[in-house]
C-alpha cells in the first residue's frame, strides 16, 4: 500500500494520464524479468518487457472505473502506474487529491483491529462502518479474540479471503479521495464479492474515486467507465456499451464470460494463482476459500488456456 498526495488543479478531474509510457525496470541480473508481459501468455513468456504506452486517461472525481482484460494484460501494472509505482518513461500523470493503492494483500504482526486502523486515530463509528462494509463481522466471530486476535506470521493464520477483506478495510479506513484496488473480489466467494461491491465499493466508498482492476465481469456494468487492456500495452476506454461496440478483444472477453459458469471458472484461475502466492507461507489455512478453489481450478486452467490460444495467437 502506498499513499500519495498531490495538489492538482481544482477541477472535477481526479486522475489524468497524458501520452503516458511506463516500463518496469529491467534487471539484467534477474532472468525472471526477461518477459514481455503484454504479448505473452502464462505458457509462453519470452522477450524484453514492453510496458504500457500511449496511455491517455481522464478519471473524474467520484467515478467508479473498472480496469479489465486478460490475465497478464497489465491490469495490475496500470494500477501501479497510476499509483506512481511503475516507473514513468514519458508523458504526464496528474493526481488531484489523496490516493491509496492496495495490491497483494499483506498482514502485519498485530491485532486485526491494528491492521485495519494502521496507525490512524481510532474512530469507533467509522471503524464499525468499515468492518460492516468489508463483511468482516462474521470473521470476527470466528476468530478467538475477535478483532483483538493477534494475526500475522507470529499470530493466527488467516484465509486468503480474510486477508483480502482486512486489506480492503485498511484501504477504506484510510479515507483517501482516490482508491486504487487490485482484484479485491477474486479472493472471496461470489456472494461476499457481491456484498462488498454493494456495501463497500458502491456503498461506503461511493463518493470516492474508485479504480478497480478485475475480471469479475458480472460486476462491470455498474462502472462509470471501463479501461480495457488491449494486450499490447495499450488501453481502450469508454462505457460498457461503447467498448462492446468497437473493441473486438473486449467483446471476445465478454463472450467467453457470457454464461455464469464460464465466468466462475475464469475467476477461479486467478484465485488459484493468488492462493499459490499465499501458500508460500506453508502453515496457512484456507477454510472454505481453499475448498472452493481446489474443486474448480483445474477445469478452469485448461478452458482459459484454450481461450487464449483461440483469441490471441
Ligand atoms: N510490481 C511489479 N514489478 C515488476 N513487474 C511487474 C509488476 N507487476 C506486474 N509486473 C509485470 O507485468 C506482467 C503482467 O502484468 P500484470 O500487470 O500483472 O497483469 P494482470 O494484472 O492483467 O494480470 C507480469 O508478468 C510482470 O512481468
Ligand atoms: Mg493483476
Amino acid at each position: 500500500m502506498k499513499i500519495l498526495t498531490n495538489t492538482g488543479p481544482n477541477s472535477n478531474l481526479a486522475l489524468t494520464v497524458t501520452d503516458g509510457e511506463f516500463t518496469w525496470t529491467y534487471d539484467e541480473a534477474n532472468d525472471d524479468h526477461l518477459v514481455d508481459p503484454f504479448t505473452s501468455t502464462p505458457e509462453s513468456i519470452t522477450g524484453p518487457p514492453s510496458g504500457l504506452h500511449d496511455i491517455n486517461l481522464k478519471i473524474n472525481k467520484s467515478d467508479f472505473v473498472i480496469i479489465t482484460g486478460l490475465i497478464g494484460s497489465g491490469k495490475s501494472s496500470l494500477l501501479q502506474a497510476l499509483a506512481g509505482i511503475m516507473p514513468k518513461v514519458s508523458g504526464e500523470l496528474n493526481v488531484n487529491g489523496s490516493m491509496i493503492y492496495g495490491g497483494v494483500p499483506w498482514i502485519q504482526n498485530a491485532t486485526v483491529r491494528e491492521n485495519i486502523v494502521f496507525g490512524l486515530p481510532f474512530d469507533q463509528q467509522k471503524y464499525s462502518q468499515v468492518v460492516d462494509a468489508c463483511c468482516l463481522a462474521s470473521d470476527f466471530k470466528q476468530l478467538i479474540d475477535g478483532e483483538f486476535t493477534f494475526v500475522g506470521e507470529k499470530g493466527i493464520t488467516l484465509s486468503g479471503g480474510q486477508k483480502a477483506r482486512i486489506n480492503l478495510a485498511r484501504l477504506v479506513y484510510a479515507g483517501s479521495d482516490i482508491v486504487l484496488l487490485d482484484d479485491v473480489l477474486s479472493a472471496v466467494d461470489s456472494k461476499v464479492a457481491k456484498s462488498i461491491m454493494n456495501k463497500c465499493i458502491n456503498g461506503l466508498l461511493k463518493n470516492k474515486t474508485r479504480v478497480l482492476a478485475t475480471h469479475q465481469l458480472s460486476l462491470i456494468k455498474s462502472a462509470d467507465k471501463m479501461i480495457f487492456m488491449n494486450g499490447d500495452g495499450t488501453v481502450d476506454t469508454g462505457k460498457f456499451g461503447e467498448l462492446n461496440q468497437h473493441n473486438e478483444g473486449f467483446r471476445s472477453l465478454l463472450e467467453f464470460a457470457g454464461d455464469q459458469s464460464k465466468e466462475n471458472k475464469l475467476v477461479k484461475v486467478e484465485t488459484t494463482r493468488k492462493v499459490e502466492t499465499f501458500n508460500d507461507n506453508a502453515n496457512e489455512e484456507f477454510s472454505s476459500d481453499q475448498h472452493e478453489i481446489t474443486t474448480n481450478g483445474t477445469i478452469a486452467a485448461s478452458t482459459y488456456s484454450r481461450y487464449l490460444n483461440n483469441h490471441f495467437h
